[in-house]
């Protein structure tokens, strides 16, 4: 059966389109292709995520980016030959009280109706009514991946606008938000440069981090939290970036963007080295921020120990991966079977996640 998985993360920079074969025995990359928000719809999109539309525009908008969805497949369908039997569709998670709620926007009955197949969606709900935290889910991929490449004492770690991390060592599985990825960069990027992020850290490269700063900002409480945990835009998003607007124009742009990406990494670090019972062999990173090597080789500068790679390494893209692994969870919520988030989640039981429109 082939499957397309449609992802957008906390970045709101686009959609990642995956196709996907899967059967009980091999889930295989077949196709992608990702397209960005039209301005506007980006503009809304940011604004429901930041909590500052009402009610009546957030339906509007969840009809607005289901329609988006179906109109952008049935292009990419029609233009490169797909063909495919199911969608798994992740949605704009516009809300996020770990094991409280977790919303997602993105009506699937426009991509039912428009492409002629069922759609999955509405993948962490039943985490949440089975006790768990409803997130993260990519990492029941990251398992899959794992498995497959009889790989052992390894963590994949997502850079989207938030970096998260899955660690397995022997029997041990363990995932958490370890803090901001791409959202602070990208925020002073498409504020002071005009750009939508900083292309391979060209910019940060070209400047010198300042580290009296870096401390100042790892104050945040979240870096002293105990794992699991999970962030997003709440902590740092637009209000922790103006809380150090100032401090970090005052450096100009290169020396702004180093710190910036020298936060993350360090972060990063920080988490490896405290929130882990032994650091890793090796991590492999994936999501856009993998495309920034001034930012993997911070990690490194942080992380001498650990081996630092991308999930190319295993033949995935690593803007791939968590598309993928919503079609992994469609293929499997399609085939009734109930997956295993109790270590990444908190779930008590097993549980299908994700509801089918059909
Ligand atoms: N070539 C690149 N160089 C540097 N950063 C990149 C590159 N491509 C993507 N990114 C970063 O990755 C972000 C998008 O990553 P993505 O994995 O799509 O995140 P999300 O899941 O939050 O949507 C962009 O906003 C940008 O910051
Ligand atoms: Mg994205």
């Amino acid at each position: 059966m082939n499957v397309v998985g449609i992802m957008n993360g906390t970045s709101i920079d686009g959609v990642d389109f995956v196709l996907c074969s899967a059967s009980d025995k091999s889930f295989r990359f077949r196709a992608s292709s990702s397209v960005k928000f039209p301005p506007l719809l980006r503009k809304r999109l940011v604004q429901a995520a930041e909590n500052k539309m009402s009610i009546g525009d957030l339906a509007i908008l969840h009809n607005d980016l289901g329609s988006f969805y179906a109109k952008t497949l049935q292009a990419i369908k029609t233009k490169k030959k797909w063909k495919f039997h199911l969608v798994g569709m992740h949605g704009q998670t516009v809300f996020h009280d770990s094991g409280r709620a977790s919303l997602q926007i993105g009506e699937p009955s426009y991509v039912q109706q428009k492409l002629n197949v069922p759609v999955v969606s509405d993948f962490r709900s039943a985490d949440i009514a089975a006790g768990g935290e409803g997130a993260p889910l990519a990492c029941i991929f990251h398992r899959h991946l794992k498995e497959l490449f009889q790989l052992n004492h390894i963590a994949f770690h997502n850079l989207g606008g938030i970096s998260n991390l899955t660690y397995f060592y022997s029997a041990k599985e363990i995932s958490f938000d370890t803090g901001p990825a791409n959202l602070l960069m990208d925020l002073y990027c498409q504020k002071y440069l005009k750009k939508a992020f900083d292309r391979n850290g060209q910019v940060a490269s070209k400047g010198l981090q300042d580290a009296k700063l870096i401390q100042q900002m790892m104050r945040h409480p979240y870096f002293k939290k105990k794992a699991p945990k999970t962030c997003g835009r709440e902590e740092f998003g637009e209000s922790f970036f103006k809380k150090y607007e100032r401090s970090l124009k005052a450096l100009g742009h290169a020396n702004a963007l180093a710190t910036l990406s020298h936060f993350t990494a360090f972060s990063i670090a920080k988490a490896y080295k405290d929130l882990l019972p032994k650091l890793p062999d090796e991590i492999l990173f994936s999501g856009g921020g993998a495309k920034n090597q001034y930012l993997l080789d911070a990690v490194a500068y942080y992380l001498p120990e650990v081996e630092i790679s991308t999930t190319k390494e295993i033949s995935w893209e690593p803007q791939h991966i968590e598309a993928a692994a919503f079609a992994y969870l469609a293929y499997a919520c399609y085939q009734g079977k109930a997956v295993d988030s109790r270590n990444f989640t908190g779930a008590k039981n097993k549980v299908v996640l994700g509801k089918i429109t059909k």
